[in-house]
């Protein structure tokens, strides 16, 4: 095959000025010919399998040799430290030089003057270069640190159509991702390559990290479960589609066939529904109780095999709070779990696990996100469940967007400013409506009328954004209302930089009105979702939409 026949690029003479050039060709030479790389510890550990592959791809395609000479990833950074000196533009450390014939001479002709004179300026000493290798250990090339790019011309010849090269240029053989960038790159990809079986077994046997396929695994979306489990103070996160998701994917992997759950009165209608609907199909059974009642609690757990504890704290739409820490403390001790929803409580607000729960969910959608522009959940705990939860994603599905991925890293970098306004404004209107003759009731778990106030001063640093009152009039009263507020948009979700507002009894509960009365879900409660707009506008907006009624 060419790739036999073909000279090993270590036999042309490697030097450009007084600074030796490095080129693997593990895959060119047998080890035999003493050029496969592994009598020098130094080379073969800077270049990593990066270079390698590049050698063996595209030297040898067509009959024609072709020799890339490439630096490793972190040479340019190498050189911004070591030959600053020197070095007027570290760019030209980035050279690929490039012979494309049989026919031409070997390297040192084929390599454009441009090139060679470029390299000649700005190629620090060997020495410099051994030591600055030797020196890298700390900071090898990862796995998904980019090569840089091969040039333009390079792929050209190596595809000679434009057919090939808009599949192919500018990625196959060298990308040019600059790894150095502030924001974290946005990798879209369905699968991941190997670049021989040998690395694919690698990968299969834990020695050499990637994720295969879309479904199991992406760089941009570690990054962002990175930040979370950071902030949740968790081993670790996976972020799937949706809240709804998250919480589906959670039950069923922990909770058995004919398993037993305990679930709280007040939550999330869809959440409910798959509780209620779903669960019985697999022979779950579920023991629902007041958020505050801990008999009812105590007594479940004594008389059930109970897998899984999963509630809201805060819940939707009344912000019912869980004491955390106790009902940790009595599941525990039966050897049950506890997995709180705490969509209303970003991690700013709350930290589930620190208060004894195993197990935190979000609907990323609200706070995470911030700005009601992608939906996306998240599950954070220990390594141990996690993991057992990802087993179950991974085959079923459910995978967040890498662009949505994306938007989240994004969107969470403000998430304390955002939720620390959001709270202010929440806190502050809520006391104003509590004494406003036009409003009857006011569900903020910061006021001292709310049932569980003194459980939410206790885990609670913020009380959230979303303030659920209701209003002095009917069902018609309330619409008018709404309809006469001109800053919020009438709206489903929450936690967003926009305000929004939603009369539960149509936007949630239109279809049942006896859901409405099982759920205390009456026609004058108002769920307002405070952004990030001046209280005071809001303000105004609210008194004058409660003057129109
Ligand atoms: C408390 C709670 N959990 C879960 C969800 C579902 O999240 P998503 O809409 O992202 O599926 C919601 C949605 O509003 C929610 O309020």
């Amino acid at each position: 095959m060419a790739a036999t026949s073909a000279p090993c690029a270590q036999h042309f003479p490697l030097r450009v000025s007084r600074t030796r050039l490095y080129s693997s060709s593990s895959d060119c030479c047998p080890p035999s010919a003493g050029h496969n790389g592994s009598s020098d510890g130094a080379e073969k550990t800077a270049f990593g399998r990066r270079s390698v592959f590049l050698g063996r791809r595209v030297a040898f395609v067509g009959g024609r040799f072709g020799l890339i000479l490439r630096f490793p990833p972190n040479f340019v950074r190498q050189l911004s430290n070591k030959a600053r000196r020197n070095c007027s533009n570290i760019g030209v450390a980035q050279i690929v030089a490039a012979s494309w014939s049989n026919d031409q001479p070997p390297f040192e002709s084929s390599v454009s003057a441009a090139s060679f004179a470029a390299a000649a300026v700005v190629l620090p000493e060997e020495e410099e270069v051994t030591e600055s290798i030797k020196h890298d250990s700390d900071v090898l090339p990862s796995e998904d640190e980019a090569p840089n790019a091969v040039p333009t011309s390079a792929v050209s010849a190596l595809f000679g159509s434009d057919q090939s090269l808009t599949v192919h240029a500018g990625e196959r053989y060298g990308r040019g991702l600059v790894t150095d960038s502030i924001t974290t790159p946005l990798v879209r990809t369905s699968a991941y390559w190997f670049k021989n079986s040998d690395e694919l077994i690698d990968f299969k046997e834990g020695r050499y990290a990637s994720y295969e396929y879309g479904r199991y695994g992406n760089p941009t979306t570690k990054s962002l479960e990175e930040k979370m489990s950071a902030l949740e103070r968790a081993e670790s996160t996976l972020f799937v589609s949706s809240g709804m998701y998250a919480s589906v994917a959670l039950i069923m992997a922990l909770v058995p066939a004919k398993g037993h759950i305990i679930t709280t009165t007040d939550c999330y209608r869809k959440t409910r529904m798959f509780i209620e609907k779903e669960l019985p199909k697999l022979g779950i059974t579920v023991t629902i109780i007041d958020p505050a009642d801990m008999n009812a609690l105590k007594s479940a757990l004594d008389q059930e095999n109970v897998s899984l504890f999963f509630t809201e704290s805060p819940t939707n739409p009344f912000l019912r709070c869980v004491d955390i820490e106790l009902v940790s403390k009595l599941c525990h001790d039966r050897g049950t779990l506890v997995c709180i929803d705490g969509t209303f409580a970003p991690p700013v607000n709350q930290k589930a696990l620190e208060l004894g729960a195993d197990l935190v969910i979000h609907s990323a959608t609200k706070y995470i996100g911030g700005h009601n522009d992608v939906l996306g959940g998240c599950i954070s705990g220990s390594d141990h469940l996690v993991s057992k939860i990802r087993l179950y994603h991974n085959v079923i599905g459910g995978v967040l967007n890498p662009d949505a991925a994306a938007m989240f890293v994004r969107g969470m970098k403000t998430l304390h400013l955002r939720v620390q306004e959001q709270n202010k404004t929440a806190l502050r209107m809520a006391q104003v409506l509590e004494e406003h003759p036009k409003i009857v009731r006011v569900y903020y778990p910061g006021l001292p009328s709310h049932p569980e106030h003194h459980i939410a001063k206790r885990q609670m640093t913020g009380f959230g954004g979303v303030v659920s009152f209701e209003v002095k009039g009917d069902f018609h009263a309330t619409k008018k209302f709404i309809d006469s507020l001109n800053i919020p948009y009438i709206a489903p979700s929450f936690g967003g930089v926009e305000s929004i507002v939603d009369q539960p009894a149509i936007m949630s509960y239109w279809d049942s009105k006896e859901d409405r009365v099982k759920y205390g879900i009456k026609d004058n409660l108002v769920r307002f979702s405070f952004g990030i707009e001046a209280f005071e506008d809001l303000k105004v907006d609210i008194f004058q939409a409660l003057e129109a009624i």
